[in-house]
């Protein structure tokens, strides 16, 4: 197989954690037996400063003759916050169709979690958070702005087919890799979460495609339903009873969060825009990490799970896991997950994966 991968490093320390990245997948490569070529596009901060373009349509149209997009990071001290998010990162999103945000929230063995007396045996799901639609949509507006009578309206919007083509990937997802797939637990099972006792129209649809999808083609999956408060409150307290959760594309963004800081942070968490029939793009999802930029600190395990994740997505097993392995393998040597207190480089940490994958 030979693959092509648009590749766009972005701000901060998204260059120096793609070029770790970039390193383990040529590594991958070689052992597992496929060939790589990465077109690089600088669109990010400093292209916005000199050009004020942000993701032009053409770039949209040669990620599409690629097999994958692999992300840095976006987000510049001399830009307005909300130009390059909306104008690369969502405009992707948006352009490619890539509607699923996936996020496994697994705790590497070594890592560290703030959550006292949970391991990687209570800390391994995966939350699969609608891409497309809901509040990200920007329908609403402002009337009378700038005045005391200013009304503001954004809508959380979402069609049936969203709905439907979201819970139906959940669903073959559960299959493929729930527990029960796994072989860790008796039953593949996918948590639906929602806000059904408040934002009763949007659940009332959620649900209802929910049951049908799921009666109809997945009676083998288990189903439940949480508040997504209670969610967030369960996955602090109790992780374990979560095997795959779906989720709307806001309260998608927030458990997000909250997953990786219980995963052990911004420097090992990873994520894929999946569109199943189309370009999928991956990132770590740490940010640019200003502070660190330029100073070989930034951990980049997240960038290098990103690109784990991408071969899954390929269907380059081998290479996935190989890539896992690495990473389990750099974390038993390095001090810590935070940047600056890893005890090595970003390099190094790179060359250690790198170099335990070429070893097969
Ligand atoms: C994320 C980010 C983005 C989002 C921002 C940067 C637009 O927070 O990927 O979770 O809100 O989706
Ligand atoms: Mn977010």
């Amino acid at each position: 197989m030979h693959y092509k991968i648009a590749v766009m490093p972005g701000d901060g320390t998204g260059p120096e954690v793609v070029a770790e990245g970039l390193k383990v997948l040529k590594a991958a490569a070689a052992e597992a037996g496929f060939t790589v070529e990465f077109t690089p596009y600088d669109f990010g901060g400093e292209r916005y400063l000199r050009t004020g373009e942000t993701l032009p349509d053409w770039a949209i149209e040669e990620f599409k003759e690629h097999d994958a997009v692999f992300l840095g990071a976006m987000g510049h001290p001399g830009v307005a916050p909300g130009i390059l998010e909306q104008g690369v990162l969502l405009k992707a999103r948006f352009a490619l169709d890539q509607y699923i945000n996936l996020r496994p929230v697994r705790l590497i063995p070594g890592v560290e979690t703030p959550i006292k007396n949970k391991g990687p045996k209570e800390i391994d799901y995966c939350v699969i958070r609608e891409n497309s639609g809901g509040m990200y949509t920007g329908m609403g507006g402002n009337s009378r702005p700038g005045t005391t009578d200013e009304v503001a309206i954004q809508e959380m919007v979402y069609t049936y087919d969203q709905v439907a083509r979201c819970l139906r990937y959940a669903f073959a997802y559960t299959r493929r890799h729930g527990r029960k797939a796994r072989g860790v637990g008796p039953d593949n099972t996918l948590a639906l979460i929602g806000k059904s006792n408040v934002l009763t129209h949007m659940y009332r649809l959620w649900n209802r495609v929910f049951a049908e999808i799921g009666d109809q083609e997945f009676p083998d999956i288990k189903r439940e339903y949480y508040h997504v408060d209670a969610t967030c409150l369960y996955m602090v307290a109790s992780p374990e009873m979560f095997d795959v959760m779906v989720v709307e594309n806001m309260f998608g963004d927030i458990v997000t969060d909250l997953g990786a800081i219980t995963q052990g942070g911004l420097g090992v968490a990873a994520g894929g825009n999946i569109n199943p029939e189309g370009v999928s793009m991956f990132e770590p999802i740490g940010g640019t990490a200003p502070q660190w930029t330029g100073k070989n600190a930034i951990n980049p395990l997240a960038a290098i799970g990103a690109v784990q994740m991408m071969m899954e997505h390929l269907g380059e097993t081998h290479a996935a896991a190989l890539i896992e392995k690495g990473i389990a393998y750099a974390v038993t040597r390095m001090k810590s997950m935070a940047a600056g207190e890893m005890g090595m480089g970003t390099d190094a940490v790179g060359d250690l994966v790198a170099g335990f994958v070429a070893k097969g």
